[in-house]
């Protein structure tokens, strides 16, 4: 019979837990330990891969000012996602962790030693999300007063990615021979200078680290526009993206295969993960009602606007909330996020839009339901699209341990009784897991 299975994937962010609400952990995260716990119960559940969001900036379009990210914690305080990657790997065996940075911020050579270095910590369990970044406001924190246009980003990412190749290959795999009789720790016959000298970048090399277990850490991306898209079939061994609907899905990931293709790629060798945000009760209704009751609050539809505007750089305090949008906006910064969130066309009011969507981080389909009934339609979907996962969280990215545990222990168990999700680990690295099915 073939293998129906799906990838599962969590994403979230370090930034304040869901504290405004009775169910919250308090709002003050930050010595790690929720968030440890947080991947505990992933790995539990057998999910491939935690995702760490990141931003590099604090958020002041929304009204003009900073004071409603703060006074919200919305995007903002946020912390660095790559030692709290290190501590979630180093707390699990097997669960594959990712941490965002952008190729905005780092210098290669930096990006390549710390995800070289976090590789070996978390014996080849380590993940890394290509951003190219969306705003203005973090480009000022790097010496720079605007960020460049989009294609240029993505031409500084293509030559970003050859040279952490090449520097992720600048030892040969038995480059340390560690042979104590003869007193030989690396040979150096086996590690190579780099010598990039490029349009953007310049590094001589080699890495100053050692081989890791993958060589290199597993590359994810959510490229949403045509030259996103190329990008990420072209690096990435797995693909987030926010889709609209079971169809919306079957096209993206169709699009980025037959991409894969056209770079002489196995379309097989990518990953697509569709982000949804499932909202569970023991019954319909009472999963309904739960899903009105926080998409329709003041504070929600305030947090929504407050994240879209922020990797959007549009205020969208200047649009009357009970009117629909007045024209079709456009970005420089997450164009698809901003087409999924505006629904042009639809005729929805602003507040509708945002009930709807989730700072854009939407479901990709509606699942609201019990557990068995989630299940079926995530079952369905897969189906009907091909494969190959989802990419679970919630609509703002404020997660409590019950919601936590709602996913792990009433919606996974489900998934797994169908057969459609990983009940164990079969390979130590991330890369082999994601490629067993
Ligand atoms: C699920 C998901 C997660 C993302 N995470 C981040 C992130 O952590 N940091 C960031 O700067 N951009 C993030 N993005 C934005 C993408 O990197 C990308 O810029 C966006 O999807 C727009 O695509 P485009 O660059 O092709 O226009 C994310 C997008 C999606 C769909």
């Amino acid at each position: 019979m073939a293998d129906k299975r799906f990838h599962l994937a969590w994403f979230m962010n370090f930034t304040p837990d869901e504290w405004r609400e009775p169910f919250g952990q308090g709002g003050y995260p930050w010595d790690g330990q929720f968030y440890i716990d947080m991947a505990q119960s992933m790995e539990r559940a057998c999910f491939d891969l935690i995702m760490i969001e990141d931003k590099l900036m604090v958020p002041e379009t929304y009204g003009g000012s900073r004071d409603l990210s703060l006074k919200h914690a919305m995007m903002v305080p946020k912390a660095d996602p790559a030692p709290l990657a290190v501590a979630m790997g180093m707390a699990t065996k097997h669960l594959g962790v990712v941490a965002t940075m952008s190729t905005m911020a780092y210098p290669p050579f930096m990006l390549a030693r710390l995800s070289s270095t976090i590789d070996s910590l978390t014996k080849g369990r380590f993940g890394w999300n290509v951003v190219t970044s969306a705003e203005d406001l973090m480009a000022k924190n790097f010496g720079m007063d605007r960020l460049p246009a989009r294609e240029d980003r993505y031409a500084m990412a293509d030559e970003y990615m050859d040279v952490v190749g090449k520097l992720f290959e600048s030892w040969e795999p038995d480059a340390v021979v560690l042979d104590r009789k003869n007193g030989v720790y690396a040979d150096g016959s086996k590690i190579h200078t780099v010598d990039h000298k490029g349009k953007y970048y310049q590094v001589r090399g080699p890495l100053n680290t050692v081989p890791s277990p993958q060589r290199r850490p597993v590359y994810l991306q959510a490229g949403a526009s045509p030259r996103g898209r190329d990008f990420a079939a072209q690096h990435a061994d797995a693909i987030v993206s926010v889709a609209n609907g079971v169809e919306g899905m079957k096209e993206f990931r169709s699009d980025i295969r037959a991409r894969a293709e056209k770079f002489g790629r196995n379309p097989d060798d990518i990953k697509v993960f569709f982000c949804i945000c499932p909202s569970l009760g023991e019954t319909e209704e009472e999963a309904q009602a739960r899903y009105r009751n926080v998409t329709m609050s003041d504070n929600f539809v305030t947090d929504v606007l407050i994240s879209i505007s922020a990797i959007t750089e549009i205020d969208f305090a200047q649009f009357e909330l009970d009117k629909p949008l007045p024209e079709k906006l456009v970005t420089n910064g997450e164009s698809g996020t901003l087409d999924k969130f505006q629904q042009w066309g639809s005729g929805k009011t602003l507040r509708q839009l945002a009930a709807d969507g989730g700072g854009g981080l939407v479901s990709s389909m509606e699942l609201i339901g019990t557990p068995a009934q989630v299940a079926e339609k995530m079952g369905a979907a897969m189906a009907e699209v091909g494969g190959d996962g989802f990419l679970i969280t919630t609509p703002v990215l404020r997660v409590s341990r019950r919601y936590i545990t709602e996913i792990c222990d009433g919606l996974v168990p489900e998934l797994q009784s169908r057969g459609l999700v990983r009940t164990e680990y079969k390979h130590q690295l991330l890369r082999d897991n994601l490629r067993e099915f």
